[in-house]
């Protein structure tokens, strides 16, 4: 009898894809350290991390130990122990039907006597290119039953043409119950309480509409550059890297319907309305932006891509009118920074109710109002109502937002990933902008690192 025979049915067996790659090393194993080391997983969870070359789960270990000393300053040498026993390496290439057939056997194995309860889910932290051929094998080998989830990094294809034709695929062998597309955006703890703040705030339902509302800008900046990752950046740039996600599920939630209730099934149902009614984006207010030294980075002295991209962006429905929506992102520039503000119109010059939700890095949410200034004059001043997490919530344990995003996909709870018509809506409003963008660097401006964000639409940033 191996170990392994009796364990209990409902330990899911995660099997990455992917795990020497960078997000595994500085987010997945982190986030699956925090996890056993809270233990929230039955002890005997199973963790198969997949690589072409083979790997020592020491040296994988080593790493997470340096990332959460350098984020936590404190490893619980437990919760190494309990991530160490139930890892393990498995090497594998894509190409190769003997490796699938091999990997089906171990799973088998450690399914053990009652295991066909036990789930399998398959983390692809890979490029798409480079989980076609493993969707395809898991299909082709009955790696597909209705136990296993297949769990999809973005990009989600590079266009419109793309996106449908990885969704074709990864549906000919798996039905979208099965299919887990992370946004790591939406497990972010703001952004998980917007939907709560509209849901149980009804005062502001009634100003969510293009009357009172006149703007909402939704602004993702980084201070770090591409970080190494050139392969992967030269094919993605800033609007495909975070606006076709990140930016605008935010804008989703922060504007759709509310939904009936808080179940999988209805918030995707009102996300879906909300992105599909979204025109087509004006390629003529789209700017873009490539900081000094990026050519240099990736060695593409002719690179058009953009490392910072603005867009504007309007809607079909008639509650949202004449709003603008206005999506920023960028890395080389002077704050890491994600927040959502909703710009509410003024009656008169000194009015100003702008409400915003900082997702990162201080959480919170704000609402600026103008009220007397104390004294004897009637003068006005500005001033905020604050709700800051940190000041609020001392003893809370954070929740990183991978740690959020594998757990949902253990207890398939689909709400935060991204459906495949979501995926399908983003890129149609944004496909203008990459016809317009692609293979010329007619208005790419240059901007120095460490830009503040706005100065980048300023004309006094170069053009090239
Ligand atoms: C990822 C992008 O989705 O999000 C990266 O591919 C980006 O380019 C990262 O750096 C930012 O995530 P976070 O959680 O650090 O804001």
């Amino acid at each position: 009898m191996t170990s392994t025979d009796n364990q209990p049915a409902d330990a899911p067996i995660l099997v990455i894809f992917g795990i020497t790659g960078d997000l595994s090393r500085r987010k997945l194993l982190p986030a699956l350290y925090h996890i056993f080391s809270q233990e929230l997983l039955p002890a005997n969870t199973k963790i198969i991390g997949v690589s072409r070359r083979p790997l020592d789960v020491n040296d994988l270990l080593g790493n997470v130990e340096l990332c959460v000393l350098e984020k936590d300053n404190v490893c619980d040498p437990e919760g190494i122990r309990r991530l160490k026993d139930a890892l393990e390496s498995f090497q594998l290439d894509p190409g190769n039907q003997a490796d699938f057939i091999r990997l089906k056997d171990r799973l088998t194995e450690l399914d053990g006597a009652n295991g066909d309860q036990r789930e399998h889910l398959f983390y692809m932290s890979i490029p798409p290119e480079a989980y076609t051929p493993i969707v395809e094998q898991l299909g082709k080998n009955g790696l597909n039953d209705r136990r296993s989830r297949v769990l999809l990094e973005k990009p989600f294809g590079y266009d419109s043409a793309s996106a449908q034709a990885l969704i074709t695929l990864v549906d000919t062998y798996f039905s979208e119950e099965q299919v887990y597309r992370i946004d790591h955006y939406l497990a972010k703890e703001t952004a998980q309480n917007l939907l709560t703040f509209r849901l149980y705030n009804p005062i502001f339902s009634s100003l969510w509409n293009a009357e009172h509302i006149e703007r909402v800008e939704i602004r993702a900046t980084e201070t770090i550059g591409i970080e190494g990752r050139a392969e992967f950046y030269e094919k993605t740039g800033a609007l495909r890297d975070l606006v076709q996600s990140h930016l605008l599920q935010l804008l989703a939630i922060t504007l759709m319907d509310l939904p009936a209730d808080m179940s999988s099934g209805e918030i995707h149902r009102t996300k879906q309305y909300f992105l599909e009614q979204l025109l087509p984006a004006d390629p003529n207010l789209a700017v873009r932006g490539q900081y000094d030294g990026y050519k240099q980075e990736v060695q593409n002295e002719a690179s058009t891509t953009e490392s910072y991209a603005r867009v504007h962006l309007k809607h079909g429905a008639e509650r949202w009118q004449g709003v603008d929506f206005v999506l920023d992102t960028g890395k080389g520039m002077a704050e890491k920074l994600t927040e959502i503000t909703v710009y509410f119109k003024t009656t008169h010059a000194h009015s100003s109710n702008n409400l915003t939700f900082n997702i990162q890095p201080n959480e919170g949410i704000t609402l600026d109002l103008i009220v007397k200034a104390p004294g004897i004059e009637n003068q006005t001043t500005h001033t905020t109502l604050d709700f800051d997490y940190q000041k609020l919530y001392t003893d809370t344990q954070h929740i990183d937002a991978y740690e959020r995003v594998l757990m949902d996909a253990v207890r398939a709870d689909q709400s935060l990933f991204s459906s495949d018509a979501e995926v399908l809506a983003t890129w149609r409003v944004l496909q203008p902008i990459l016809d317009k963008w692609s293979g010329n660097d007619d208005d790419l401006r240059r901007y120095a690192v460490g830009s503040a964000a706005g100065t980048i639409t300023d004309t006094s940033v170069h053009v090239n």
